[in-house]
């Protein structure tokens, strides 16, 4: 963290506190409160952590403003052009490019854990044949601290090495495992000659009864979803790794914590609910009424893979996530289905909207990604367990810079009390 000399003046009460600021690589100054109420006994507030610094990050950087992703410091569109996700996973959780031989090592080492342990098998027998697949992904993720007691001791660095290449590793294959009993067909084993991304698609879409060769498009663009959604700096799934994490928690508890709260539809949900909106708006004439309603503020229907909290220019994943979907639906044959038609038809109208326009909400991520994994095959409750899988890397990062920041302190917000004061009991006679 780099101190200036520069702090800010607060005034309450008649009595003046100097603030330090901190100043980042890039980005916004950051005023220090840490000693604000020991020094004047007050809180801050700021619920949705809007203007709240909550730890110093050395990994990913977002300018909301200018529309820019940096993973240690290389453009999103770098990655996503001249990379791959092995690749990114190691630059995530080591802060450099890997060299030729230390990509192959990291690579060897990812492909030979990706197998799960047998009698895993028993607790996708336990789900309901019809449980969302991220009921499942999160329950077997946290389930994983009962399988391998030899990595999770947080104190270890070689343990948590040890659990960060597991996670890496297995979440593909428990994800497809997740696809395979929600459509009743049998497991299929990881195939250590393919690479990451094709290697998930033949978990998923290969049948013991026939051969799958995967298609190298496919396979690009599912390598794409995976490192555009590898990490986001604060995030909310990523704040409540870090929370969990704060405590001591082992890791797998803290990534399928992460795992729970990415489900929400607002934040990695998004996906399949922007694909469900896009069928339930069903033809091009019925989008008028749509936009109609996420404009009234009546009404608390938003419009799904729109805005972002961070972002007020463009998200620069959807520009890329737009080029991946022109190719993935050119490869099917995909011209003219009714979703992709009220899909583009409702990106031109947003864009050319006031509404929209005045408030900064363009289409993010999810709006394309949705689109492009449905032309695969997923079905829409796939979309968020695949975001799941490809965060998993940036959870596992930020949460193994969290566990060696020395200064580490278990996150513990405090809060505006608005509720009664002290009263007396009242018996239940007298009620
Ligand atoms: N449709 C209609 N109006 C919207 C939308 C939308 N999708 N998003 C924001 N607004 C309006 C909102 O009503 C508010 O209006 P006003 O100022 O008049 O009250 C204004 O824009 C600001 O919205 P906000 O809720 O204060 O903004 P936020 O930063 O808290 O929310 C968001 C960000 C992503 C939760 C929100 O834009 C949203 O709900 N979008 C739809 C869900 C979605 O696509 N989420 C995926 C995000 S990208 C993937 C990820 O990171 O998980």
């Amino acid at each position: 963290m780099t101190d200036t000399a520069r702090t800010a003046k607060l005034t309450i009460d008649g009595k003046t506190l100097d603030l330090p600021i901190h100043s980042p690589s890039v980005g916004p100054d950051v005023l220090d409160i840490r000693k604000l109420y020991a020094q004047a006994g007050v809180f801050t507030y700021d619920p949705g952590f809007t203007s709240t610094a909550s730890c110093d990050s050395t990994i990913t950087y977002i300018d909301g403003d200018m529309g820019e992703l940096l993973y240690r410091g290389y453009s999103i569109d770098d990655l996503a052009d001249k990379s791959n996700f092995v690749e990114v996973c190691y630059l995530l959780l080591n802060g450099e490019l890997p060299t030729k031989d230390e990509l192959e090592e990291f690579t060897e080492r990812v492909t030979r854990h990706t197998m799960v342990h047998e009698q895993m098998l028993h607790f996708f027998r336990g789900f309901r044949r019809d449980a969302h697949p991220m009921a499942i992904i999160c329950g077997v993720m946290g389930a994983m601290s009962s399988f391998y007691h030899d990595s999770t001791d947080i104190t270890d660095p070689v343990q948590r090495e040890i659990a960060s290449i597991r996670m890496i590793a297995k979440i593909p294959t428990i994800t497809a495992m997740a696809f395979k009993y929600s459509v009743g067909q049998p497991f299929m084993y990881p195939l250590n000659d393919l690479d990451y991304a094709s290697n998930f698609l033949q978990m998923c879409f290969a049948v013991p009864a026939e051969p799958y060769v995967v298609n190298p498009i496919l396979s690009k663009a599912m390598d794409r979803i995976f490192t555009l959604h590898a990490d986001h700096e604060q995030n909310a799934s990523t704040s409540t790794v870090r929370l969990a994490g704060s405590s001591g928690a082992n890791p797998f508890a803290c990534i399928a914590a992460g795992i729970a709260c990415l489900w929400g539809p607002a934040h990695g949900g998004a996906n399949e609910a922007c694909l469900s909106m896009l069928r339930e708006i069903g033809t091009v004439d019925r989008i008028p009424e749509f936009v109609a309603r996420a404009k009234d503020k009546s009404d608390p229907f938003r419009l799904m893979g729109f805005g972002h909290r961070v972002y007020k220019n463009f998200d620069p994943r959807a520009t890329v996530m737009k080029e991946s979907a022109d190719e993935v639906l050119s490869l099917m044959g995909i011209k003219n289905n009714p979703t992709l038609q009220v899909a583009k038809e409702l990106e031109r109208i947003a864009l050319e909207d006031e509404y929209f326009i005045e408030k900064k909400l363009y289409p993010n991520v999810d709006f394309y990604s949705g689109i492009i994994l449905d032309a695969m095959g997923f079905p829409t409750s796939m979309f968020t367990p695949i975001f799941a899988l490809s965060r998993t890397v940036g959870w596992i990062a930020q949460w193994r810079e969290m566990i060696t920041d020395p200064g580490l302190k278990i996150g513990r917000p405090r809060q505006l009390y608005q509720g009664h004061t002290r009263r007396d009991f009242v018996g239940l006679d007298k009620r």
